[in-house]
């Protein structure tokens, strides 16, 4: 299996090293692509002379800091155009452990997307703030309900797809920038009839620089999940109603 695990950036000089050497060292195999989005703060220069040294670690750079989705999008095209059959996402900031990706690639065999989960037995969060906790539970249940799919952490940013899922999903509509952008991302894929599995992670809450979280992206995510929510059911009445 190639696999390729894509880190994207924003302001993540201080995290991006040590996340970067614990990966290369738990899985050697995988390629890393860091996506940055001109940091100010140099992190794309540093993985620039990381990649320089380490001919696995690769690195785009995107003039500006344009969310996380489409971070992601530009480094699943750049991997699809390589010939990766394993394409991973995993943050810079520590919170998901290197070292916890064999147990999301050992399910890759029997699913098309794994999903590193806080919320199915093992799973866990640690030193999450009671208001993240609450944002998250809600942002898992919503989705679930709105949605109807059975799955415990919707949101989830740690996850493994296999690369013919992204092939068959138009990247170019998925326009969510936020959390709604996994949401997204695990909704088309469900609709696809793909194989999705969850497997449980710690959760470690960042120790160094600062979240992107914001109310703007909790808006974006709850407005996108009623509207796809609502369109699913029309689309399901409508064809009751033998249109
Ligand atoms: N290139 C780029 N551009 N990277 C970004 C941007 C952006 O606009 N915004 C955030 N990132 C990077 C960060 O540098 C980090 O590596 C990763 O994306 C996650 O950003 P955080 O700001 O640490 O996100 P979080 O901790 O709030 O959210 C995490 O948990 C959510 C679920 O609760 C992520 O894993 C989300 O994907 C997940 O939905
Ligand atoms: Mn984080």
């Amino acid at each position: 299996m190639r696999v390729l695990t894509i880190i994207p950036t924003y302001n993540e000089i201080e995290s991006l090293p040590l996340t970067l050497g614990r990966l290369r060292t738990a899985v050697p195999s995988s390629d890393v692509l860091v996506v940055d989005d001109g940091s100010p703060d140099g992190t794309g220069d540093w993985a620039d002379a990381t990649a320089a040294e380490d001919p696995q670690v690769h690195v785009l750079h995107r003039a500006e800091k344009n969310g996380l989705g489409g971070a992601y999008i530009a480094g699943f095209r750049w991997a699809l155009e390589r010939g990766y059959e394993v394409l991973v996402e995993m943050d810079a900031d520590g919170s998901h452990q290197p070292e916890q990706l064999p147990r999301l690639l050992e399910k890759v065999p029997e699913a098309d997307l794994v999903i590193g989960s806080r919320r199915v037995p093992g799973g866990k969060m640690v030193n999450w703030p009671a208001h993240r906790k609450l944002i998250s539970m809600c942002g898992s249940l919503y989705p679930r309900l709105l949605l109807g799919l059975n799955l415990t952490d919707i949101t989830a940013g740690y996850r493994a797809y296999r690369a013919s899922v992204l092939q068959e999903i138009d990247l170019d509509a998925v326009q969510s920038k936020g959390y709604g952008f996994q949401v997204d991302m695990t909704f088309r894929t469900a609709r696809l009839g793909r194989r999705i599995v969850e497997v449980p992670i710690t959760f470690v809450e960042r120790k160094l620089g600062e979240s992107k979280m914001s109310g703007g992206i909790i808006g974006e995510a709850v407005v996108n999940v009623t509207r796809w929510g609502l369109q699913a059911r029309a689309a399901k009445l409508r064809s009751l109603l033998g249109r």
